[in-house]
């Protein structure tokens, strides 16, 4: 079949941007440039597996695990149901710690990925600077099994441990990142992440800070004295994780940062960091 017969086959399906996203990343084109190649021949393989993924986005699967695929900072993650799929409000988190990270701490730094899910955020991190030491962690066993395929396929060296939160974490770190579960129960998601996405990655008590207050209970006995906790937050959760941080820790200096969107999303915590922004 040819590239144009495939569009049309999957634009009866879905809409014609995803047909054009799905067969381009099958394909290894860019899909706004598949209007250049329209009369190519598609090998049969590559056609099979284009048709399973349509029917894959029929049956209401999201396009990232349909092609267990997702791009993330540049890099290509394998995903699956096993894990949430990254989100681009989780880049600008990565990206903003690692501007702190390298204005601020040692270019060996040790660096702590709480709940990583896919791995997406400490091996990002990883990638960016060889010479952090990068530990990823996580509840979820079949989480760490994604993680550990992801650091495989990307060739990076970072330590894998399985804990509930730091119930199996015997160091300090320089850094904790982490986007924990802050959807409350009773909060409104939709259909397609509620049906797909692991429960364990989405939920949390307590309005949805269960896990920023486990966290901040504890992270001291987990960070050297110097040290920076960066958080992922709901975009109305800003003033009650700042009261969390008041009860807690002492002697911090705090930034929020706003996503592209203009929603509170980011909270840098520094101790015994003199900040210049
Ligand atoms: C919102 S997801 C974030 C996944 C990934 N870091 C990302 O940003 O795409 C939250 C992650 O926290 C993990 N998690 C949930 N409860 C946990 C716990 N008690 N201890 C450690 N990890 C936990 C989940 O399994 C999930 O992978």
């Amino acid at each position: 079949m040819s590239i144009e017969e495939l569009l049309c086959l999957g634009n009866k399906v879905v809409h014609k941007d995803t047909s054009k996203l799905l067969l381009g990343t099958i394909l290894g084109i860019n899909p706004l440039e598949l209007n250049l190649h329209l009369h190519d021949i598609v090998e049969k393989e590559l056609v099979d597996k284009y048709q399973e993924c349509l029917k894959r986005l029929e049956d209401g699967e999201p396009i990232q695990y349909a092609l267990k695929n997702v791009n993330f900072y540049g890099l290509d993650f394998y995903v699956d149901e096993r894990v949430l799929i990254p989100r681009f409000e989780t880049e600008e988190l990565v990206f903003n710690t690692n501007y702190y990270i390298n204005k601020y701490f040692d270019f060996k730094a040790k660096v702590l990925d709480l709940g990583t899910g896919s791995g997406c955020i400490g091996l990002t991190l990883k990638n960016l600077n060889k010479n952090l030491d990068v530990t990823l962690s996580d509840i979820s066993k079949k989480s760490l099994e994604v993680a550990r395929l992801n650091a495989g396929n990307l060739h990076l060296d970072v330590n894998i441990i399985e804990s509930d939160l730091f119930s199996n974490i015997n160091s300090k770190f320089d850094v904790i990142i982490s986007n924990p579960p802050y959807v409350a129960f009773d909060d409104e998601i939709s259909e397609i992440v509620l049906r797909n996405e692991p429960k364990t990655a989405l939920f949390a008590g307590n309005d949805g800070l269960e896990y920023y207050e486990k966290i901040l209970a504890k992270c001291e006995n987990y960070l050297s004295s110097k040290f920076m906790v960066s958080f992922e937050i709901g975009c109305n959760q800003k003033e009650k994780v700042l009261e969390i941080i008041n009860k807690y820790l002492k002697d911090v200096k705090v930034i929020c940062k706003k996503d592209m969107s203009g929603r509170d999303r980011m909270i840098f915590i520094f101790k015994n960091v003199l900040i210049t922004e």
